[in-house]
């Protein structure tokens, strides 16, 4: 990460007044924006935290992105989950190094690239996604996030009610697709004794089928959150909220699965 910038790698350029842009840094290319032209080679080569100035002088400050900035910048296919969302995912559903964890659907894979970081190479990640085109869209932006398609991470093309045919078991199960529900009982039976169950739904309609469900097959401690951001402004004359913000996106809810007599 102290490295300097290569090939092939994605820098996160911002501006004076803090407009960003990703972009992907190959030799001989040109980064074009209002400000001007930045040829990449000025980038390439260079520390993480280097000022660089476009064609008409314009400041660009050259970061590596956060997994946040490459989420909203990357391109999507399926709607993302907002890094504030990931981040209550993450710790509610308890994903850490090692898990084994099974998601659905991968979407444009904002979540997949943050279970991957959480499980680490000792770790698993599952993915299954019903359409083709997003399931090639996630694909290339893992491959942009991590350079390649994680060893660990198995993006696979289908509905995740196949799981039950594979006899896999996992720790965690995180599933964004709109009707949770009707493939609980296929993958709840993939989850083990203890393991928790998660679901990302935007309205309380699905979140009250989901949450019977998930009590109707005898899941234990069952919370929905939603996650509400606001960031400020902060100078020497005013500190107060910024007038905008994403005011709803989803609502988490997680629960864990009561053993059972086999
Ligand atoms: C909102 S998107 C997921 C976005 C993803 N979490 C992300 O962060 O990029 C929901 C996805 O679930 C997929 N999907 C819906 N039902 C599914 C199923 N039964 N099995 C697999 N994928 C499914 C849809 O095709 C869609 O791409």
């Amino acid at each position: 990460m102290s490295a300097p910038f290569e090939p092939g790698e994605r820098a996160l350029l911002i501006d004076d007044r803090g407009r960003r842009f990703l972009v992907r840094l190959q030799p001989g290319g040109t980064f074009h924006f209002h400000g001007g032209a930045v040829p990449h080679d000025l980038v390439l080569g260079s520390e993480e935290g280097t000022v660089v100035h476009s064609t008409t002088g314009a400041a660009l400050w050259c970061l590596r992105p956060r997994l946040a900035d490459f989420v909203l910048k990357m391109p999507r296919g399926a709607q993302v989950i907002y890094p504030k969302d990931i981040g209550a995912i993450l710790v509610e559903a308890d994903i850490g190094p090692g898990n084994r964890v099974l998601e659905a659907g991968t979407g444009s894979g904002a979540l997949s690239i943050a279970l991957c970081r959480a499980t680490g190479p000792e770790g698993k990640v599952v993915s299954y996604e019903l359409r083709a085109d997003f399931h090639q869209r996630a694909t290339a932006n893992l491959e942009g996030f991590f350079g390649k398609v994680p060893a660990w991470l198995d993006l696979r093309l289908g509905d995740v009610r196949e799981v039950a045919g594979t006899g896999e078991r996992f720790d965690r199960v995180v599933l964004d697709l709109p009707e949770p529900w009707a493939v609980l009982p296929d993958v709840g039976a993939s989850l083990s004794s203890g393991g928790i169950l998660c679901t990302y739904l935007p309205t309380v309609n699905q979140v009250q089928e989901a949450v019977l469900a998930m009590r109707a097959a005898g899941y234990e401690e069952v919370d929905t959150l939603e996650v509400l951001v606001r960031f400020w402004h902060v100078t020497e004359r005013s500190v107060r909220p910024d007038h905008r913000m994403v005011a709803h996106t989803g609502f988490v809810t997680v629960g864990r699965k009561a053993y059972a007599e086999p």
